[in-house]
C-alpha cells in the first residue's frame, strides 16, 4: 500500500512552486489563536516538559463534556471521553480496537481518506458509499453493501462532511439505520462539528438521533480547523461506554501521556464558546464570496451549509480542452494556471474542492483567470 497521503503530495507541489501558486487546496490563510490562549501558552511553555496527571486529564474531560452539552446538547459522562494526540491518531486507535481482519466497513466517497486507509491496513473489507451532488450527497449504504448480507462492523461517517459540506440529515440517518446491525459500531468524524451555518450543529451522540435502538457509537472531535495549536493540539473521542472502555485501555499501551501544556491549552480552546461563534460568522462570508467568484468564472459550486470548503463538479473543459477526470483537471489547473485545488474522482463524478481559507488577493487572482480558463 504505497499510495501517499494526498495532502502531503499537494503541499510538496505547492512548496516546489515557492509561493507562486494560488493555494485553494489547503488555503494559506492561517487562523490565529485567540489572544488570551496565545499569551497563556507562551507564558507556560515549561508545562510542555511535564507529563499530565489525573488533575489535568479530569479538567480536560470536564471541558469536553461542557463543549458537547453547549454546542450539541449532548449528555456524555466524563469517563466516556478520551483525549487523543490528534484526529488521525484517534482514528487509528478506533480502527485498532474495533476491526478484525475480514470485517466489513462502510465509508463515504468522496471523503477524507484516512479512515478507509487505516481500515485497509487492518485488512477490513471496505465498502464505499458514493456521495452524489445530484442526491444532496446522501449516502446509500444499502447499495454500497453490494449484496453483502452481514451487517457491517463499522459505519464510518463524517458529519459535517469534508469535502461535500453536507450535514447529518434525516435521510442520511435513515440510510445508516437501514444497514446497521446489533454488532455495528457507528463512528462519526466531527472534526468540523461546530461549523454549521443557519442550523444547529448535530452530534451522533445526541439522544434519539438514531431512533430508539441502542447502537455502539464513537465520535471524533478534533480542533485543528478551529484553533491553530499546531503539534500541541489534542483531539478527543467520546462515545458509548463499551467502546470507550476498550479504546481507553488500548490507549494506555499505544501512547505516552500528553503534557500538561497540551491538556490545559486544548481545554481552554474547548471552553472558548466565543471563538466558535466568531468562526460561524467568518466562514459563511468566506464561503459565500468564494462561491460567487467560482460562479463568475464558470464553475458550478454546490451549496456549503457546513464546513470550510466549496465543492464543484469537474468542468467539461479547461482552457478550451476537454478534461476527463478530477485528477487531470487539478493537474492542468496547477501546471497551466498555478491554481491548487484538491481533486476527487468517484465512479459517478469527479469533484474539485476549494478551501475558504484564502486571502483577499487569492480571490482576485482566481477571478483574474476567467478569460484564460474558458471553462465552457
Ligand atoms: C474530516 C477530517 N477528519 C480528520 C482530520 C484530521 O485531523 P487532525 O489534523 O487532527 O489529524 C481532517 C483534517 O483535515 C479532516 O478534514
Amino acid at each position: 500500500m504505497t499510495k501517499r497521503y494526498p495532502f502531503t503530495l499537494i503541499k510538496e507541489k505547492l512548496a516546489a512552486r515557492e509561493g507562486k501558486a494560488i493555494d485553494f487546496a489547503v488555503g494559506r490563510r492561517r487562523l490565529v489563536l485567540p489572544e488570551a490562549i496565545d499569551s497563556w501558552v507562551r507564558s507556560h511553555v515549561e508545562l510542555a516538559l511535564q507529563p499530565a496527571t489525573r488533575t489535568e486529564v479530569d479538567e480536560f474531560a470536564a471541558a469536553a463534556v461542557a463543549l458537547l452539552a453547549r454546542e450539541y446538547d449532548v449528555d456524555v459522562e466524563a469517563a466516556n471521553v478520551l483525549p487523543t494526540p490528534g484526529g488521525r491518531a484517534a482514528m487509528s486507535t478506533f480502527v485498532a480496537c474495533s476491526l478484525e481482519p475480514g470485517d466489513s466497513v462502510l465509508v463515504t466517497e468522496p471523503g477524507y481518506p484516512a479512515f478507509a486507509r487505516l481500515a485497509s491496513h487492518r485488512h477490513a473489507r471496505v465498502h464505499e458509499a458514493l456521495l452524489d451532488g445530484e442526491q444532496a450527497f446522501v449516502p446509500d449504504f444499502k447499495a454500497a453493501m453490494n449484496g453483502d448480507a452481514t451487517a457491517p462492523r463499522v459505519i464510518a461517517v463524517n458529519y459535517p462532511n469534508n469535502p461535500t459540506g453536507a450535514t447529518l440529515t434525516p435521510e442520511a440517518i435513515a440510510s445508516i439505520r437501514n444497514v446497521a446491525g446489533s454488532r455495528t459500531i457507528i463512528f462519526n468524524d466531527a472534526t468540523y462539528g461546530p461549523l454549521v451555518y443557519g442550523q444547529n450543529p448535530v452530534s451522533l451522540l445526541s439522544k434519539g438521533v438514531l431512533g430508539d435502538e441502542q447502537f455502539e457509537m464513537v465520535e471524533l472531535h478534533s480542533f485543528s480547523k478551529l484553533f491553530p495549536l499546531g503539534p500541541i493540539a489534542l483531539s478527543f473521542l467520546a462515545g458509548t461506554p463499551q467502546s470507550m472502555e476498550s479504546i481507553s485501555t488500548y490507549s494506555e499501551f499505544a501512547w505516552s501521556p500528553p503534557s500538561k501544556l497540551q491538556l490545559k491549552a486544548t481545554a481552554m480552546c474547548l471552553n472558548d464558546a466565543e471563538r466558535m461563534r466568531e468562526l460561524r460568522e467568518f466562514f459563511p462570508s468566506q464561503l459565500g464570496n468564494l462561491q460567487q467568484a467560482l460562479c463568475d468564472i464558470g464553475f458550478q459550486p454546490f451549496p456549503a451549509p457546513a464546513g470550510v470548503y466549496v465543492l464543484c463538479r469537474v468542468p467539461p473543459q479547461i482552457g478550451g480542452e476537454v478534461v476527463k477526470s478530477a485528477e487531470e483537471a487539478a493537474s492542468r489547473l496547477m501546471d497551466e494556471f498555478d491554481l491548487a485545488v484538491v481533486p476527487w474522482d468517484t465512479p459517478l463524478h469527479g469533484y474539485l474542492r476549494f478551501s475558504s481559507q484564502y486571502e483577499p488577493e487569492d480571490l482576485d487572482r482566481l477571478s483574474g483567470l476567467r478569460e484564460r480558463l474558458r471553462l465552457g
